[in-house]
């Protein structure tokens, strides 16, 4: 019985005809089927796709390749194929061009699978270069003669960057820092220390460590050397005591992807020993330049006020009280539009708001008024309205940019536009002149300098923060009492001289 069942099967399997499968192989230059003519050619291609696919060539090393899949169309022409070759184009820094022809076994003695599916093959190859476009065009052999129509069916492939959870793999992406940890600690000592702790790589020798008040305001810097994996401790002397809960920002100098490797960020926690009180009297010690500033305001302010009442005492004229305190001053901030708007912008916005008595004017928040004015009319308005005019330079436009501000920063561009320039076209005949000049600031963050172009700014008051931090505040603080005292002259008719 057994011997029966096996002969039958052998009888069977020798007479079944096997399913075609594909063999593929380079061939770059031209099918040797272009040189002969054919009466009759197969159909085109019913569907083509791409996905990317990771395979382990070594144990640290991983290639990613692309899987091709592409189904045949269920048509009578299916007996006339031989083979279907797929040339992919690569375009990146470097365009590749490369091509494969995968033969099919047998010919296809039926329009579908006899499982009944449509047939369908898939090829795994082509290396695949991080971010890169592809163009990937597939025909059938024998193709058309010739003059006639070539059928051939093509799909564009976007291959993602490092970040990608198949890419990051590839050996440029590790190289690159994709697969390192640095897994950042960092903590108050006291006042003036920040320590922070990461682990290094074998990948390069080199990481600036920047702690960042606000995503912008750095108030401590270090370089580390290290060529190895370990555990590093540093610790990082910083000004004003705001380092509780700032960002580290750590930056590797790899081999491969200096300076632009990814940045890694941390937060800097209380240590562990830090009592709460000391943090208490910190926040005194940051406020108290701006408290004495405004007391000696106020105290000058009150003298003014008792002077001119003694003065004219017959008179009823009094001050609401509003008077005495200080005005808040308007400010308006230009700035280039490659400046990162969430990090940098708005936070030196904040700063101004919450530290320095001051309404901000930003071109972002009236991108209306600018379409129905024009940039010239506005600018001139603001110029009239704002008591100061500041302009901001950063040099760390792009680095201090991640990802998602990066594409925040390119939704909204379009519709702002860069009124830095312009600003600085309208507004620099005033930097000839001393008094005009004094309307105008500039502040730099991250060691900015004023660009070529730029030049003519180097006349006006300019301001590192947050080295000038105290200055600045002084400088704008100066503008509002000045401004308090202009309105009280102009309130009392001329009268109160000793104003
Ligand atoms: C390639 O794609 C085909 C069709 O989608 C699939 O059947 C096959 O398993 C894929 N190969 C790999 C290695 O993922
Ligand atoms: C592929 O991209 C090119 C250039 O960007 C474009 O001209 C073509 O239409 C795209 N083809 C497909 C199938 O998307
Ligand atoms: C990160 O460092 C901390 C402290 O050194 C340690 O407890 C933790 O396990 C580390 N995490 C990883 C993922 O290595
Ligand atoms: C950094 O490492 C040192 C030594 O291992 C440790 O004493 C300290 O607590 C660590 N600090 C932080 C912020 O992780
Ligand atoms: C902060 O701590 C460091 C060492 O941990 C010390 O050298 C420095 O003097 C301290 N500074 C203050 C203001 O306490």
């Amino acid at each position: 019985m057994l011997l029966v069942l096996l002969s039958l099967a052998a009888v069977c399997g020798s007479t079944v005809p096997r399913e075609p499968t594909i063999q593929c192989g380079p061939e770059t230059g031209p099918s040797p089927e272009w040189m002969v003519q054919h009466t009759l050619t197969p159909g085109d291609l019913r569907n083509l796709q791409v996905e990317l696919v990771k395979t382990r060539v070594a144990p640290e090393d991983f290639s990613i390749l692309m899987n091709i899949s592409w189904i045949l169309r269920a048509d009578a022409s299916i007996r006339l194929l031989k083979a279907t070759k797929i040339c992919v184009t690569g375009i990146s820094n470097m365009q590749s061009y490369s091509c494969v022809r995968c033969d099919y076994t047998e010919t296809f003695q039926s329009q579908t699978r006899p499982s009944g599916g449509k047939w369908t093959f898939s090829y795994e190859g082509f290396a695949v270069e991080p971010s890169t476009l592809y163009f990937i065009g597939a025909h059938n052999i024998p193709n058309a003669n010739m003059n006639e129509d070539s059928p051939s069916l093509s799909v564009n492939f976007t291959s993602p960057g490092c970040l990608d959870h198949v890419m990051k793999y590839k050996k440029q992406c590790i190289e690159a820092g994709n697969l390192w940890d640095p897994n950042i600690t960092a903590c108050k000592k006291n006042e003036t220390m920040v320590e922070v702790n990461f682990t290094t790589s074998s990948l390069g020798n080199t990481y600036n460590v920047l702690i960042l008040h606000d995503m912008s305001m750095p108030l401590g810097f270090s370089q580390v050397l290290e060529n190895k994996l370990t555990r590093t401790s540093v610790a990082i002397l910083v000004e004003g005591s705001e380092s509780e809960g700032a960002v580290v920002q750590l930056t590797p100098y790899f081999h491969t992807c200096a300076p632009d490797c990814i940045r890694r960020q941390g937060t800097v926690v209380p240590c562990s020993e830090t009592s709460p009180p000391a943090n208490k009297r910190s926040m005194l010690g940051d406020w108290l330049p701006l408290i004495s500033v405004l007391l000696v305001a106020t105290w000058v302010l009150a003298v003014g006020i008792y002077l001119t009442w003694r003065q004219e005492r017959s008179s009823k004229t009094s001050f609401p009280t509003t008077n005495m305190l200080l005005p808040l001053i308007k400010v308006l901030v230009v700035y280039p539009s490659e400046i990162c708007f969430p990090h940098t912008v708005c936070r030196f916005t904040d700063f101004l708001q919450n530290h320095c008595r001051s309404e901000v004017i930003l071109e972002r928040w009236q991108t209306k008024k600018i379409a129905e004015m024009g940039p010239v009319q506005w600018l001139a308005t603001q110029k009239q309205a704002a008591d100061k005019v500041v302009f901001l330079l950063s040099s760390d436009a792009h680095s201090l940019c991640d990802s998602a501000c990066r594409q925040n920063k390119d939704g909204a561009r379009e519709n702002s536009q860069d009124l830095f320039p312009l600003a600085f076209n309208l507004f620099c005949s005033d930097f000839s002149t001393q008094a005009h000049l004094r309307k105008y600031l500039v502040v730099y963050l991250d060691g900015a300098d004023i660009q070529g172009d730029y030049k003519a700014l180097s006349a006006c008051p300019q301001y590192r923060l947050m080295k000038d931090a105290t200055a600045f505040h002084t400088e704008l603080l100066r503008a509002a009492r000045n401004m308090s005292m202009k309105k009280r002259s102009r309130a009392c008719h001329g009268g109160c001289s000793l104003l």
